[in-house]
This record gives structure tokens, sequence and C-alpha cells, in this order.
């Protein structure tokens, strides 16, 4: 076989091996596996670089530092979503869509609203031949060397029928295990983390070296079709089909029902999940699924009337502490526990937060007095995220004084050797402990 040949052959199954992992979900062969036919052809391009394509999949590592991004014109504005905040919106929604349609029951294509950013990407002849961010709306950024680096981005569509010309718009986010990765990467070279996933996707993406970008644990999932030229099906849920079979990455929630039952239970059920999905969600998108129907209810300033989303409640919110108490656990641990202006977030009023144990004060830096970023997810603990210094007001605050003696027996702590907590003189604390059943 040629060179040539035989460069063709190893993409075309590199190629076949992405689409099964990133696409179907479903890998055939391991990660070894993988890696030995990658750097079969890495190689054999190196040996001959002639051959090297563009759109290999050897070629995602990233190229020249940019000086500047490029302003990007949307051919089509890039909108917003109108939000809902209970069952109530979601019900004159469905009702307003299905009295401009001439049916009783209407479809709505529902999808996880990505806690991301908005980008689009434009394929001709199954190329990716731009990629930019959705900026206001009309002007974006031209980030193409860094959107071609993220992993689970085909650049070079698969498979029959692919419109001449197609901008698929979508999500570009930070998958929670690899912001994890990342922070502690950065942590541990003395850089600033990044405060949550999407802050962390934003950042990566404007980074104007695509090497940088390259190293970033990105992926991208499409939620709509921008302009085309070719055909497409005249569905929000098929049309998201057709891209899959394309090879690009849709999310697997996204689901078409009918009728509101159907809608809230969705709400539900993904709600629950929230926290095994891989990427972060901050609601559920409902969509009017028939696109001639979507055309007839148009538009309202910036969102359109077809689509809306229902919003989870808000996981972080702004609070002040009043004051650090210390708790004594039925291990003798002592845990410092910061009382709060009761605060209403992730669908509850908090007026507690942990705060670990002494390291953790440290580490976030905290007075009492302080403004605070609390966070409640799903049903763990509240936990504060980090302060607001530039909001600190001297004359207001004061200092935590880690206790001395235990503040239920009086007994003389003990640092256990390395680990964060205090524990008690073990003897007085059974003591105590036996005293108070
Ligand atoms: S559709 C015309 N679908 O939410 C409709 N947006 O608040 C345009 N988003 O700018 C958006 N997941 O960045 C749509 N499944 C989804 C989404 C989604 C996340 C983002 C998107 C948009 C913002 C609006």
């Amino acid at each position: 076989m040629t060179v040539a040949l035989e460069i063709k052959k190893l993409t075309k199954q590199l190629e076949e091996y992405n689409y099964q992992y990133y696409v179907l979900d479903d890998p055939r062969i391991s990660d070894a596996e993988y890696d030995i036919v990658f750097q079969q052809l890495k190689k054999l391009e190196e040996s001959h670089p002639q051959f090297i394509h563009a759109n290999s999949p050897t070629q995602k590592v990233g190229g020249q530092p940019l000086s500047k991004f490029e302003q990007v014109v949307h051919e089509k504005p890039m909108l917003s979503l109108d939000n809902m905040f209970d069952s109530d919106a979601l019900q004159v929604f469905i009702k307003r869509a299905t009295d401009k349609s001439q049916s009783i029951n209407i479809a709505f294509c529902i999808e996880p609203k990505l806690d991301g950013l908005a980008v689009s990407i434009i394929y001709e002849d199954g190329l990716l031949i731009q990629a930019a961010t959705r900026g206001d709306g009309r002007t974006g950024e031209n980030v193409t060397e860094n959107v071609k680096t993220i992993a689970n981005v085909p650049l070079k569509l698969r498979g029959e029928n692919i419109p001449q010309r197609l901008e698929v718009r979508g999500e570009v986010v930070m998958p929670q295990i690899g912001f994890d990765q990342l922070n502690a990467r950065l942590n541990a070279k003395g850089e600033k983390p990044f405060v949550n996933p999407r802050n962390a996707a934003a950042g990566s993406l404007r980074q104007l070296d695509s090497k940088i970008a390259a190293s970033r644990p990105l992926a991208f999932y499409c939620y709509a079709v921008g302009v085309f030229e070719g055909q497409l099906a005249n569905s929000q849920f098929t049309r998201m089909q057709q891209l899959k079979g394309w090879g690009l990455p849709v999310s697997s929630e996204i689901s078409c029902v009918e009728g509101i039952e159907a809608c809230l239970a969705y709400y539900a059920n993904i709600k629950q999940k929230r926290a095994s999905l891989r990427y972060a969600i901050d609601g559920v998108v409902y969509k009017v699924d028939d696109i001639d129907l979507q055309e007839k209810l148009g538009f309202i300033a910036r969102a359109p009337r077809w689509a809306s989303a229902y919003k989870f409640a808000a996981e972080e919110a702004i609070t002040t502490i009043e004051n650090v108490e210390f708790q004594v656990g039925r291990t003798g641990a002592i845990t410092p526990v910061a009382k709060l202006k009761p605060v209403f977030v992730g669908g509850v009023t908090v007026s507690n937060a942990t705060l670990h144990n002494r390291d953790e004060i440290s580490r976030l830096g905290i007075l009492i007095g302080d403004q605070v970023v609390v966070r409640r997810a799903g049903d763990v603990i509240p936990q504060i995220v980090r302060i607001l210094i530039g909001k600190r007001k001297h004359t207001q605050t004061r200092e935590i004084h880690f206790p001395i003696v235990c503040p239920v027996c009086a007994s003389t702590l003990e640092r256990i050797e390395g680990e964060t907590t205090i524990i008690h003189n073990p003897i007085l604390t059974k003591k105590n402990l036996e005293n108070e059943v």
C-alpha cells in the first residue's frame, strides 16, 4: 500500500473510533488500542509531511498563537432565551404554541440547558471552516483555531446528504472531571484556579494560543442549526438526530414529547440526574418541534416565542457571614460552621454552611462579617465557595478564633498529625459523650 493510501486508511479508522466514542458514546476499542493507531498515523505523517491533511485527527493540537481574535458577523443573529420560573409559565408557553397551530396536541423537543457558552460552527462541503463565539448575538469572535482542538468536534463530517453549507450552534462546556483536574493543575503551578466550569470553558475558548486551548478539557454539544444550504428535516428533534448521524455531538438527554405532564416529568427526571451528568446544566429548554410552527410563532425582541428555558433554582447566592460556631461531632472532631444571613439558594433558605476545618478557613481567608458566595447543589451541605474580597469593610469584620479547648467539655484539643481536624483529648471526650447519652 502506498503511504498516501495508508494515511487515508488510518485516518478513516481513527475517524470511526472518534465517532463511536464521542457521538455514539459506545467505544469499541480501548484507549491503548486507539493510541497505537494514532501513533502510527502520526509517525507516517511526520516522515511524509506533504500528506498531512488539515483535518487529520492528529491536527487537534493547536497552532501558532494569534495576536487578536477577528470579528465575525453572524449571518443569522444568535438569540437568547426567555426564562420560565414555574410550571404555570410552562403551561402558558405550551398553550400559546398550541393555539397558534391547528392541532390539539403539539410536540416539544426538550433538551438540557447546558451551562457553558454558545458557539457557532460552519461546515462547508463537510469541512469545518469557521467557529465563532456568540458575542452580542450579532457579532462574535473568530475562535476557529481553538474550537478545532476540542476533542469531540469533528473537523470533517461523515455520512450521506450533508448540506453543502451547514451552521451548527451549540454550547462549549467543561465537564466536571476535567474542571477539577484543570484546577488541581493550576493550583499546583501556583496559578489562579477558575471559579466554575463555565468560566473555565470561556477562559479556555478565549485563549489566543490554541495550544493552551488544546490542553483544556472542553466539549461541545449541538442544540440548533443556523444557516444551511441543502435539505434538513422539518423537526428540531429529527434535525438533532441528523446532526448526530453526521458525526456531530448531541446530548443524549434530548427528548421529544407531547403535553404538560410529559414536559414536567422530563424536568423532574433530569433534575434528579443532574449531578451524575458529565456536564453542568442549569435547566431545561423546551422547543416547539415543528420548524414551520416555529417560524409561525417567530420572535419577540431577542428571544424566540417557540423556545423557552425553565431554569433550576440558582445554586449560588451571595450573603454575609454573621458568626462562626464550632460543632463537636460524635468522633470528637471539631467542625467550624458559618452562621449566615439567611439566603435563598438551591431552592431552600440556608443559614448555615460548613467550613470543614481550620485549613479551609485559612484557604478561603474568611473573616466574620465578610460577604461570601454560598453554594448549595442538590442535597449536599451548603458550602462557602469564595469571599468577595472587594466588598470587605475592615470596620465590620473580625478574625475567627479557633477554640483552644473543646466548646462542650472544655478538654484540651489535639491536632492529629497529617489531618486537619482537631480531636479532643480522647479520654475526656469519651467520658463527655457517655455523659451526654
Ligand atoms: S437554544 C433561539 N438550546 O442558553 C434559541 N440554548 O439563555 C437559541 N443554551 O445563548 C438557544 N443549552 O448559549 C438553546 N439546549 C439549548 C441550550 C441553549 C444552553 C444557552 C445558549 C443560549 C442561552 C440562552
